[in-house]
């Protein structure tokens, strides 16, 4: 179908809507993105004028498909296996070892780490992979990596756990060796991997599931909130906050810093590393 052209006033009307759904704000830098991704759902709908879009959005989308649809096309999915490496260091070095050690000495066998906003899976993988090459048994301990996104088509894709060169090239060879399973020219995350991480369908401005989630060692939000604005940034930061346990520690991604949005945290620096933790 020709000549779909969203003006800039449907556009802002569109960015409005998604901001209030997703948390996600984007500015008229973003128009030809969004308004490319919406009209191409018009024109698989059929559909020719932007308001009745909007106006199915809004009020003809009961079980919240369509907006899923939106959704799915305009998240932004960016990542690797092993992403910022010095960061990660930081965790398996000196921020897991303590809380562990603390663990043990009180006898909780329990470990609970979250990645929130974990597209296709690169990130609660490698939180996987770390904890094989950090903990002398996994199997004694009780652990879940919850891994959550609000785009259903990455999610799929996480659960399917094959993943293509780009995706896994900053992985040491060893680790390709031990924990994927070559096929042709795909890495496929071996079951042992796996089999730690559960992942859940989860928009971070879902506050009343939000509300839910507690009891976690580690949240790692990288990437996520620097497609929101600085409000939903501190509502979703508050509730990692209450989400997070006495002692535990949250990782947001290198450009991202908790310095404007709260000062709830204690910094610390371990190793010469920033991090952030609950005191
Ligand atoms: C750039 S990726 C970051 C992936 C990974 N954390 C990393 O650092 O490599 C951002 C992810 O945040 C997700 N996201 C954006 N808004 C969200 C929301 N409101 N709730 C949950 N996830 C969201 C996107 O779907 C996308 O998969």
């Amino acid at each position: 179908m020709e000549g779909i052209n969203l003006t800039l006033e449907d556009f802002e009307k569109f960015a409005d809507f998604i901001y209030r759904k997703t948390g996600i704000r984007f500015d008229q830098k973003k128009f030809y993105f969004l308004s490319k991704r919406i009209e191409k759902r018009m024109q698989e709908l059929g559909i020719t004028d932007p308001i009745a879009y909007l106006r199915r959005l809004k009020f003809g989308d009961k079980n919240g498909e369509e907006l899923q649809n939106l959704v799915d096309l305009i998240t932004i999915n960016e990542t690797y296996f092993f992403r910022d490496f010095p960061q990660l260091q930081a965790f398996a070095e000196y921020c897991l070892p303590e809380l562990l050690k603390k663990k043990i000495k009180i006898g909780d066998d329990n470990l609970k780490i979250w990645s929130a906003g974990c597209s296709t899976g690169e990130e609660p993988y490698t939180i996987s992979i770390i904890l094989y090459e950090m903990l002398e048994d996994v199997n004694s301990w009780s652990i879940e990596i919850l891994a959550t996104d609000i785009d259903k088509e990455a999610l799929r894709k996480a659960q399917e756990g094959i993943y293509e060169w780009r995706s896994v090239k900053h992985v040491p060879t060893e680790y390709i060796k031990k924990y994927f399973k070559i096929i042709k020219d795909k890495y496929k995350i071996k079951d042992e991997v796996k089999k730690l991480v559960k992942f859940e369908h989860l928009n971070l401005m879902d506050f009343l599931s939000l509300r839910k989630k507690r009891g976690f060692d580690f949240i790692f939000c990288r990437n996520v909130l620097i497609y929101f604005d600085e409000i939903s940034r501190k509502k979703v930061v508050d509730h990692f906050y209450i989400a997070l346990n006495k002692g535990g520690y949250i990782f947001l991604g290198s450009s991202e810093s908790l310095a404007r949005i709260t000062n709830a945290f204690k910094i610390k620096k371990l190793g010469g590393h920033i991090v952030y933790t609950k005191e």
